[in-house]
């Protein structure tokens, strides 16, 4: 089997992974299912491990030498040179409350090098795919990031760490900064869809910290591959572990990295 056609037949996988997944979230929305605590305020509810256990065992049947990085498990048995990058439920807050506003996310590394990524948001029923080097797509239509510049024109997006109200790196204060440079600052809940909107020219740029892989990995490839420059806070290259992300349609990218370093060095907000 050619590598292309084994690329095609794991998007394949991975896209009716994500439907299925998405089609349980969608039926169990509004209803009655239970949740438990991992943190003061993070939660996880009975639907994202269902939708874990659903993605990963369809994946797992199709290539069961693969290994998962999974947000609600690790399952490091199989060949790390193929790794499946899972969040099973982006948005889980947002889930919770009823507000129809999450996903599904996953993406497949090869060699530690971000191949393909699908983000599957149920209640639009919009499906973003991509593989390296062949471009971005929304429902098989190709997406590029937007030629809007500069930031005063633009809208972005951001989100807040669980432990904004604890922690050491809280967010307010580039918030602030970007609140004030921007056209506005959106905080919708789901870091995947923040970044698939970004790949699809619907935001202009978006930027978090206290991320993890699974949050960005689908994303951070999508936006790539619509013509998009994704960083840490820094400028440089964002690797999957890296917990700080810049992403954006890089005309507006030095702005907001500016902005976030004079953030860095003034007084904290809280
Ligand atoms: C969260 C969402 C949210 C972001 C948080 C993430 P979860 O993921 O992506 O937008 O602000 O940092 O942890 O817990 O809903 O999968
Ligand atoms: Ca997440
Ligand atoms: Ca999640």
């Amino acid at each position: 089997m050619s590598s292309e056609v084994g690329l095609q037949q794991m998007l394949e996988v991975a896209v009716s992974a994500a439907r299925e997944a998405g089609a349980l979230q969608k039926q169990r929305l509004w209803g009655d299912f239970t949740f438990s605590f991992k943190g003061e305020v993070d939660i996880v509810t009975e639907v994202d491990r269902a939708c874990e256990e659903m993605i990963v065992n369809r994946i797992r049947s199709a290539f069961p030498g693969h290994s998962f990085l999974a947000e609600e498990n690790l399952y490091a048995d199989g060949d790390p040179a193929w790794r499946w990058i899972i969040d099973p439920l982006d948005g889980t807050t947002n889930y919770a409350h009823g507000f129809p506003w999450f996903c599904v996310s996953i993406a497949l590394e090869r060699e530690g090098e971000l191949t393909l990524g699908v983000i599957y948001h149920c209640m639009m029923d919009e499906l973003f795919t991509t593989t390296l080097g062949r471009g971005a797509f929304l429902n098989g239509a190709p997406i590029r990031v937007s030629s809007r510049a500069p930031l005063r024109q633009s809208l972005i997006a951001t989100g807040f760490p669980y432990d904004a109200a604890r922690g050491n790196e809280n967010n307010f204060r580039n918030f602030f900064e970007l609140q004030l440079a921007a056209r506005g600052v959106r905080r919708a809940g789901a870091a995947a869809l923040d970044l698939a909107y970004v790949a699809a020219g619907r935001l202009d740029g978006y930027w978090e910290c206290k991320l993890k892989p699974w949050d960005v990995a689908a994303g951070a490839l999508l936006v790539r591959e619509a013509g998009g420059t994704v960083t840490n806070h820094m400028g440089e290259p964002h690797r999957i572990d890296d917990h700080r992300i810049l992403a954006t349609n890089g005309l507006i990218h030095d702005e907001i990295e500016s902005l976030l370093e004079r953030a860095g060095k003034a007084e904290p907000v809280l």
